[in-house]
């Protein structure tokens, strides 16, 4: 098990499978990029799916969620896929993308045992799409979560950042559109995860914000609070139901107590949390022949080291060196 000093259980590992992204969103990456991990740090399809056999079998992981940056620029997405869902016990798995390339891949991944898809969504205005992410591609995405819905990669699920005169008077357009496409909707706050250091708390969007902007369309009744578990998203039965629509309250309404994640970064690191600011590193080990059970080792001690919290409301908060890109969502 990874279990810390607080008695968490990490059940759920993100991997990320590249920090490159073919977006640009503001609240994640300046305009010219960053400066991406060398090809010889990155770890590879075959040691990438080592590393989550030993998490499967010796660590107690049920869940696989591939992050990236963008995941489908992995060339060997598919087959890393293919691979884990032939693992003993075969652990749920979902990919976090931003639905640029789902077209041309969903039936594929679906096929090779993917089970679910998160898109990366925050406006249905083209204009807005533009500036938010600097691209010009809100088209391809929305083509990409059709091939995902019709592929069967669901509940598909779609993933909002609101920012403060861009998108924050969209929250009920899109959960109209959402609840009418059949895609589950969640907000998320604006973490302080930029590569650009820009984020402050007074420009962030709240929770609060979010639900009194949906409350002006829609009626929300609050689903039982057992049903949450360690998800992160505080979910609302929208207008009676059968539609639901999420917040994760990252920054004002913190979930660590009841975390269950475990991250590993595209060159091979371990993160026991979001705004860690020690990593351990795996690809040392891996790349000295280390046993599977020294592997599973470390990655134990990591764990055990996890902070209570995020430490965002402490005064001498830093924010991690890596961003969100780097760190997978
Ligand atoms: N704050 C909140 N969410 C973010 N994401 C990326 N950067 C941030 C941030 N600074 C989101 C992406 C994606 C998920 C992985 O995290 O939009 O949906
Ligand atoms: Fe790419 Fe996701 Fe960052 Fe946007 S938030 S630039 S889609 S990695």
């Amino acid at each position: 098990m990874l279990i810390d000093t607080y008695g968490r259980v990490a059940t759920d590992l993100r991997v990320s499978l590249t920090d490159r992204c073919n977006l640009r969103c503001t609240y994640c990456m300046p305009e010219e990029g960053l400066q991406w991990l060398a090809k010889p740090d990155l770890l590879t399809d075959d040691e990438i799916v080592r590393l989550i056999d030993i998490a499967v079998t010796s660590l107690g992981i049920e869940e696989v969620r591939f992050t990236g940056g963008e995941p489908l620029l992995r060339p060997g997405l598919v087959g890393i896929v293919e691979r884990v869902a032939a693992l003993e016990p075969r652990p749920q798995m979902s990919l976090t993308t931003n639905g640029i390339g789902l077209k041309r891949t969903a039936a594929a991944l679906k096929k090779a045992g993917l089970d679910r898809v998160n898109v990366s969504l925050d406006t249905l205005r083209p204009d807005v799409f533009k500036t938010l992410t600097r691209r010009d591609r809100l088209k391809d995405v929305l083509a990409g979560l059709e091939a995902a819905h019709d592929a069967g990669l669901t509940p598909v699920k779609i993933n909002s950042v609101l920012m403060p005169g861009l998108n924050a008077d969209e929250a009920p357009d899109l959960l109209a559109w959402a609840v009418e496409q059949d895609y589950e909707l969640r907000f998320i706050e604006q973490m302080p995860l930029d590569a650009q250091h820009g984020w402050t708390r007074e420009g962030m969007v709240t929770a609060g914000d979010i639900l009194a902007s949906l409350r002006t369309r829609f009626e929300l009744t609050p689903e039982g609070s057992d049903e949450r578990g360690s998800a992160p998203a505080e979910r609302w039965i929208v207008d009676g139901g059968p539609h639901r629509v999420g917040v994760i309250a990252s920054v004002t309404r913190p979930f660590c107590g009841a975390c269950d994640r475990t991250r590993l970064t595209a060159d091979g690191q371990i993160r026991n949390c979001l705004f860690a600011r020690e990593e351990t590193s795996l690809r040392a080990a891996l790349r000295s022949d280390a046993p599977d059970e020294e592997i599973a080792r470390i990655w134990r001690l990591a764990m055990w080291g996890k902070k209570a919290g995020s430490g965002l409301d402490d005064p001498s908060f830093l924010q991690p060196d890596r961003p969100m890109s780097a760190i997978g969502g």
